[in-house]
């Protein structure tokens, strides 16, 4: 077997950070527990939903009938993206929320996740003078994946929240601290999830509005990170709309819209912001595949991809969260320190156990026992370097189960939790 010497940014970059680390372990579980039936909880894979796949089906179908089929696979095209999804993006949104974006706002890419690794490197990372610009996420826990953005992962810094608690009903949310939060002319970029992932929290338009002033002043972008917002895939359970600024990059994604196979991610944002991330990606890939913008082309033209979202995809896990909810409420006992994130958004359960007397990993391991996986929590929390307990006292729990395997794996857990206690 060779063993290449890597380079520093080699090493970082074959590392595997957050929740793909757990994974591997998640994996040899499954395999090791041969005939052992898991409740699996710890899936950020989307289900296939049928009529999700049937939009897809019929996308397809178009697309081969149509003289544009030889184009789209068989050409080279535009770095910045297929010119008719584009278009169709300008379109709906303008007419969405009366903006006035024009093609030089928009780029597709290969899947929402490259947005973070241009805009991570590109205004992250080691200036010419060798002053380290940060790559700031505004809200701890969020998603895993900003983990690994950076080539340089200390360019990445989080900032605790502060929690409104609600104990009576057993709920609670994270709010951003703005006493702590520092941005100024080392912060590079800022990046959040809104709905977040792994929470479900959605910070108020006021709170993003704060945020992105704050950065106007240091002329730094703040990337929105919109994977489950509306309008597609809609994945928002309570009042939310998108918010655009000159420094603000709202950044979809078509992969919890039933495409995550394509790769397809959105940024839409000032020409300045844009034209950056499209050199980084006309040196790292040329484009994004055009099979998968060409079938989103129709969808989003015919207003399919919208209906489909508020009236299908979203009830489908609002339902997953009142069977999880419900299940817990019934199962933990008044006296035990449980709470539950309030479900605002994207497709997980977020629970904070109080004072739990053992690690996130350690609970992990017990669930384990009894046949249930989850993700524990401790990986959601990229760039947040200080002691927190808090950190080790969540487990994030996947929607993506079967409505009986829900209600069974909650039994399981809130049993488990009880005697832990
Ligand atoms: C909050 C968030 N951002 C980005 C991504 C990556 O999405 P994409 O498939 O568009 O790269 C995910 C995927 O789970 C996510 O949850």
């Amino acid at each position: 077997m060779v063993n290449p010497a890597l380079s520093e940014f080699g090493a970082t970059m074959s590392r595997l950070t957050g929740v793909r680390a757990i994974m591997a372990d998640i994996i040899a579980t499954l395999r090791a527990g041969q005939g052992q039936e898991f409740l699996n909880f710890s899936s950020g894979n989307p289900l296939v939903l049928p009529e999700v796949e049937k939009l897809w089906r019929d996308c397809t179908t178009k697309l081969l009938a149509s003289p544009e089929y030889g184009e789209v696979v068989g050409r080279y095209g535009s770095s910045q993206g297929y010119q008719p999804l584009i278009d169709a993006v300008i379109n709906d949104f303008n007419r969405r929320y009366g903006l006035n974006l024009s093609d030089r706002n928009i780029l597709i890419t290969p899947g929402s996740q490259s947005i973070y690794f241009y805009a991570a490197n590109a205004f992250g990372g080691y200036t010419s003078s060798q002053t380290l610009k940060k790559i700031v996420l505004p809200l701890s826990p969020d998603y895993t994946g900003y983990g690994g953005v950076s080539l340089v992962p200390d360019a990445v810094v989080a900032y605790k929240p502060t929690l409104e608690i609600d104990a009576e009903s057993h709920r609670f949310k994270y709010c951003p601290d703005f006493s702590q939060l520092v941005i100024d002319e080392n912060t590079g970029c800022v990046i959040f999830s809104r709905p977040c992932n792994p929470t479900g929290n959605v910070i108020s338009a006021d709170e993003v509005k704060k945020i992105a002033d704050r950065a106007a002043v240091y002329d730094v972008p703040v990337f929105v990170d919109a994977a489950y917002a509306p309008p597609y895939p809609g994945l928002n359970f309570v009042e939310m709309e998108p918010i655009f600024g000159d420094n603000i990059c709202h950044c979809m994604s078509l992969s919890k819209a039933g495409l995550p196979g394509e790769r397809i991610g959105i940024a839409i944002g000032d020409e300045r912001i844009i034209e950056v991330l499209q050199a980084f990606q006309t040196n790292m890939c040329i484009h994004s595949p055009r099979y998968g913008q060409a079938i989103a082309t129709y969808a989003i033209n015919s207003g399919a991809l919208a209906e489909i979202s508020t009236e299908v995809i979203r009830p489908f896990y609002k339902n997953k969260f009142s069977i999880l909810e419900s299940t817990l409420s019934k199962a933990l006992p008044k006296n035990l320190p449980w709470f539950l994130h309030r479900f605002e958004g994207a497709i997980f359960a977020w629970l904070w156990l109080k004072d739990l007397p053992m690690t996130d990993w350690e609970l992990y391991q017990k669930l384990k026992e009894v046949g249930v996986i989850v993700v524990p929590g401790s990986s959601f929390f990229p760039g947040l370097r200080e002691e927190w307990p808090h950190k080790q006292e969540c487990i994030r729990i996947s929607l993506t189960a079967s409505d009986e395997d829900i209600q069974e794996g909650m039994e399981r857990l809130a049993k488990m939790v009880i005697s832990i206690f």
